[in-house]
């Protein structure tokens, strides 16, 4: 065997190789291990044990689902599509007790325009910052279905 001969087997081995690896990178399973369980007092929580930074991608909610938390201590909201819980931050909120018109309802004008539906304004009735932006994203459950 020549010395050519050699170096193109060398180079399909290693392609075969890499092609493997690749390959089982892939076929890893995307499915995000997620559960939306109701309890008997009609309260539901979404559980997700997804390992592969996909946490929550395709947990899908609907609209009668976030009108069931619509209090101060079982608070959820829609914001651009997306459903969000926001239980844990209503005593943190630097607007206070505002944030609770949100509550088991589209808040998407409400927290992007501090505003209501009927276009009356919620305290300076501008935009949120960009740091309240930002927060949110912890917060988020899913994405509302349809
Ligand atoms: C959706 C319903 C909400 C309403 C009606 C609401 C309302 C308000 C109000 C009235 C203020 C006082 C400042 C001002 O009037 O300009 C405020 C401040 C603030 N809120 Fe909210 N809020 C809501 C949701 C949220 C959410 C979901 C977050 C974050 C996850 C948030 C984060 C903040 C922050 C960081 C401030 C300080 C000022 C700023 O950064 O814009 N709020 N909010």
């Amino acid at each position: 065997m020549n010395k050519n001969k050699i170096i193109i087997l060398i180079s399909v081995i290693i392609l075969a190789i890499s092609g493997f690896f690749l390959f089982k990178a892939n076929s890893k399973d995307n499915t995000p291990n997620a559960a939306i369980t109701e309890t008997s007092n009609g309260q539901s929580f979404v559980s997700s044990q997804a390992s592969n930074g996909t946490e929550n991608a395709e947990i899908k909610l609907t609209k009668d689902e976030v009108a069931k938390h619509s209090s101060a201590d079982n608070c959820w909201t829609v914001i651009d599509g997306a459903v969000y819980d926001l239980t844990s931050f209503i005593s943190r909120h630097p607007g206070g007790s505002e944030i609770l018109r949100a509550c088991g309802i589209d808040g998407t004008s409400l927290f992007k325009q501090r505003e209501t539906s009927n276009g009356e304004s919620i305290g300076s009735g501008t935009p949120h910052s960009s740091s309240a932006e930002g927060q949110l994203e912890e917060f988020k459950l899913g994405d509302l279905e349809g």
